[in-house]
């Protein structure tokens, strides 16, 4: 019996998370902390609203008192910390929103941790992080837990700067604290300003395709089912105090990716994939563009026996048939406000998407 305290459950990751873990342990109970931004959309966690262990705050987690009162009332053993600002482009167009809730609302979450928990027995703060606070790698290489942080965007420097905030906790007042850094996530209901989703939408509604630059830089993607589960595996079994690099043996050049994402959508809808393939354009690169990204998480495989379980073709044809089947999801989104920020924001950059 816990009570697991999730932030920014209505994102991502955050509501991929909830969506395995509240019903795979009814026994427990969870709370859902979420501004409900730009990103975070409560039809992601919709099918939970009838379970009677989830409930949801919509809750700064910038503003201590109202996440003293969280605390207080839900007095959580595990504090599973997704809530961010995430995404690098919004990150290079404006910087600030980045670093006051990925900074501090991080220790918004880590002082009232210290503070509310009498004992930290049987506490977790976990941090969910990533490996773009390692920097760029070139051709070779991987990142290792071990690797300097050398973060390149006002993102990644704002989650280099948590993680390390998080890891004083431990040194300093012995919070019990574990941070994974894992890879580009890509899946369900993720927000479609990220590569792979707003490729699928663009390729489905035959838009422009933007690639950034030459189409080279490499990810290492990671499917977010795979990722939630490592993060249960980390949460119950990892060391406390610890890193654990997670990836998903999935190193992709972002050309590939895209022809990857064309030829599924192709499949899916039945349609040419040469005309789908035809809408790539290659567009003005990002600023400080990490070049490639790779991830070393033979720590988590072998001290926990996790392993990405979903492949890279599989993953994507599964993500295409998901935004296929959830058009009210997606038009509440690609209309509206998201609609008229990109116009603003990307349209300064001479790009249409
Ligand atoms: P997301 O942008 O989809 O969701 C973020 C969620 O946090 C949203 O629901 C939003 O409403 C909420 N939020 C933002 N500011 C908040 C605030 N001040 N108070 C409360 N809630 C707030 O992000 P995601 O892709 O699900 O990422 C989740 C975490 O994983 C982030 O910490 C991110 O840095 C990390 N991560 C993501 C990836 C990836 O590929 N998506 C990769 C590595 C690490
Ligand atoms: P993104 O999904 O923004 O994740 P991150 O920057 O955190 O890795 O981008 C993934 C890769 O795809 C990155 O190398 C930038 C590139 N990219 C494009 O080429 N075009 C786009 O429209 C976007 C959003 C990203």
């Amino acid at each position: 019996m816990k009570r697991i305290l999730v932030t920014g459950g209505s994102g991502f990751i955050g509501s991929n998370f909830l969506n395995l873990a509240v019903g795979r342990f009814p026994k427990w109970t969870f709370i859902n902390v979420d501004k409900l931004t730009y990103a975070g959309n409560p039809l992601s966690t919709q099918s939970l609203n009838a379970a009677t262990n989830y409930s949801f705050e919509r809750v700064d987690i910038c503003d201590e008192t109202a996440v003293r009162e969280v605390f207080l009332k839900f007095d959580p053993h595990w504090v599973i910390h997704f809530a961010a600002e995430s995404h690098v482009d919004r990150s290079i167009f404006g910087p600030r929103d980045f670093l006051e809730t990925n900074v501090m609302g991080t220790l918004t979450l880590l002082e009232a941790c210290r503070g509310q928990w009498s004992s930290f027995d049987d506490r977790l703060f976990y941090h969910v992080s990533t490996d773009e606070v390692y920097g760029s790698l070139g051709a070779e290489g991987l990142f290792h837990e071990t690797t300097a942080y050398d973060p390149s965007s006002p993102y990644s420097a704002s989650k280099a700067a948590s993680d390390h905030l998080v890891r004083a906790y431990y040194r300093t007042y012995g919070l019990p604290v574990k941070i994974s850094n894992c890879s580009n996530n890509y899946g369900p209901y993720q927000f479609p300003e990220k590569l792979i989703p707003l490729m699928i939408l663009n390729a489905l509604e035959g838009r422009p395709l933007p690639v950034y630059g030459t189409g080279e830089n490499v990810r290492d993607w990671l499917y977010v089912e795979d990722h939630c589960e490592a993060i249960l595996m980390v949460a119950d079994k990892g060391k406390i105090g610890q890193t654990y690099n997670i990836g998903g043996r999935a190193e992709k050049k972002n050309i590939d990716v895209v022809t990857a994402v064309c030829d599924a959508v192709a499949k899916a809808t039945k349609r040419d994939p040469g005309d789908i393939r035809s809408l790539i354009t290659f567009v003005k690169d990002r600023p400080g563009h990490d070049f490639r990204y790779a991830i070393d998480s033979s720590k988590v495989e072998k001290e926990l026996g996790w392993r990405p379980r979903v492949t890279f073709a599989s993953g994507i044809a599964e993500t295409v048939d998901w935004y296929l089947n959830h058009r009210d999801w997606v038009d509440g989104i690609r209309t509206g406000e998201y609609k008229k920020w990109i116009e603003v924001n990307y349209g300064q950059r001479g790009q249409s998407r």
